[in-house]
């Protein structure tokens, strides 16, 4: 059984092989699929790695010969990504690809979230193309929340909206995409939730982790985003976040993590246990 994995040199990607060589895949049978083969990250050296551009259709019938099962991750490139997409999926038909896994996000069922627009068409692609294909709807990366948590614990301040927050470690979206991938199921969606915690919350564990104080102070819409710019996020970034918090804020980006439990056979980590780990150089008793 012949696995490809796109996005290979990526965070998600190389999680996404060391899961499968962990669940016992065989990495022979395993296809790393990047721009650039150097810069791949997953530890097991025997997995094939192959160049391919979602812009190069070429690239990608080289790089589809003899696989049988396919895990598509999102390309990082917003704007472009339906057509890129759309490219991959069309390669894999022609390479007589047995089923897709792709992973989608939260909320892309719905036409007016334009933050899961691309997600939307990648899947309406796939019902298209007639391959049977699974449908990760990932929440957001806990891991994120994490990298910024030390700028958290120096400001003494977490600022956003009211929200209840769904967020899983990628590691943990990588072993869902693993079991997806090993067990495909045609046409099954899953909403993979994990944690889910307000940042008022979120400020509360890291002063208790952290042992300094953080609190939390709201800040919507447009005061959020000109807040970030002034704290040098640039301006498409801090605009995509706001958009994001306000979708958070209505409630349309949370789930609970039982379809997650039932794929990884776990509890995803928790918002303690990353928070945890992150800060574990500075760590006190909680
Ligand atoms: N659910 C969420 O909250 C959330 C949060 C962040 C990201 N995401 C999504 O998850 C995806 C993966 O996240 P990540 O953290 O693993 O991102 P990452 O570390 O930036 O990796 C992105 C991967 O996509 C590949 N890629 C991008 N454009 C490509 C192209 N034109 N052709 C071939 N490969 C291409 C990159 O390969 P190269 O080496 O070739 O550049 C890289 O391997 C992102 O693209 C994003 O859509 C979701």
């Amino acid at each position: 059984m012949s696995i490809a994995v796109t996005g290979a040199s990526g965070r998600l990607g190389s999680f996404v092989i060391d899961a499968l060589v962990e669940r016992g895949v065989s990495p022979t049978d395993i296809v790393a699929i990047t721009r650039t083969p150097e810069g791949v990250k997953f530890r097991d050296r025997a997995v094939t790695v192959r160049r391919a551009d979602y812009d190069d259709p070429a690239s990608l019938d080289l790089a589809f010969r003899g696989v049988e099962r396919l895990l598509i991750v999102p390309g990082t490139e917003v704007g472009r990504r339906v057509v890129q997409h759309e490219n991959v999926i069309a390669a894999a038909k022609r390479a007589w690809v047995g089923c897709i896994v792709y992973t989608s996000r939260l909320g892309a069922q719905l036409s007016d979230l334009r933050i899961a627009e691309e997600h939307r068409q990648t899947e309406l692609a796939l019902v298209r193309s007639g391959i049977p294909s699974t449908i990760l709807r990932n929440g957001l990366h806990l891991d994120t929340y994490m990298e910024r948590a030390p700028q958290h614990v120096e400001r003494g301040e977490v600022v956003g909206g009211v929200g209840r927050v769904t967020a899983a470690h990628r590691r943990d979206h990588a072993e869902a995409a693993a079991a997806a991938i090993m067990t495909p199921w045609a046409g099954r969606v899953y909403e993979l939730g994990g944690p889910t915690f307000t940042l008022a919350e979120y400020a509360e564990e890291l002063s208790r982790i952290s042992g300094e104080p953080v609190v939390f102070r709201r800040l919507e819409g447009d005061a959020l985003r000109e807040e970030l710019i002034a704290r040098g996020v640039p301006g498409a970034q801090a605009a995509h976040e706001a958009e994001l918090d306000a979708a958070i804020s209505r409630g349309v980006l949370e789930t609970d993590s039982a379809e997650f439990v039932q794929l990884i056979g776990h509890q995803p980590m928790s918002l303690r246990e990353a928070l945890r780990e992150a800060l574990a150089p500075k760590a006190t008793a909680a």
